[in-house]
């Protein structure tokens, strides 16, 4: 057993749970792109696990790329900050539909100011997909095109989530006991 799970207050969506989920997406996905330019863009540092699950279960050809962005402090409150710390560059934006993959939606802020900087840089089509979702926190109104579950207010690891920068290998998503960061 890896150490870090002894901080695990219980497995909310279990690794076979979320392969079930990633399925489901991918198929729907690679639906509805079959006649667009997808471009398949991961949000550092959090998506990356569902990323690269997602990009190996889309059945069509695309490009990907990554930002990077911060709208988090040490804690587990959102400052409400968006700062790009990883840019896009490309020649042409206007020929690629850019699919964002996040990990998690909580206040909206990260996604609304994405799809918002995508849009004015002249991307074709700009929408979203997260594998979770937490719209009981939202402070700004934003519903993802794609979004695998809905989870309740509670803060939670692994599959790419961390909490000050742990926990993301943990191959499931799991509630932190808030002892962890209460203390
Ligand atoms: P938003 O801008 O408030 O929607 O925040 C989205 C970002 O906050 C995500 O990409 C995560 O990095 C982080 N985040 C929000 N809720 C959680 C959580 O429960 N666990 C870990 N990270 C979270
Ligand atoms: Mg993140």
């Amino acid at each position: 057993m890896n150490i870090l799970e002894n901080d695990v207050e219980r497995i909310l969506i279990s690794k076979e749970q979320i392969e079930e989920i990633e399925d489901r997406m991918a198929a729907q996905i690679s639906e509805d792109y079959k006649d667009k330019n997808l471009l398949l863009l991961c949000i550092l540092k959090g998506s990356v696990v569902f990323f690269s699950d997602l990009m190996r279960k889309i059945t069509l050809p695309m490009q990907i790329d990554f930002m990077k962005v911060s709208s988090y402090g040490k804690g587990s409150q959102s400052t409400g900050n968006v700062r790009i710390l990883l840019d896009l560059h490309r020649e042409d934006f206007s020929e690629v539909d850019v699919l964002i993959v996040e990990d998690i939606i909580d206040s909206g802020r990260t996604l609304s100011t994405l799809v918002e900087y995508l849009k004015m840089k002249g991307c074709r089509s700009v929408k979203t997909c997260t594998l979770l979702d937490k719209p009981s926190r939202r402070e700004v109104e934003f519903i993802p095109d794609y979004a695998g579950q809905i989870i309740p207010d509670e803060f939670v690891i692994g599959f790419g989530l961390d909490y000050a920068e742990k926990y993301r290998e943990l191959p499931y998503v799991g509630i932190l006991k808030p002892s962890v960061y209460t203390k």
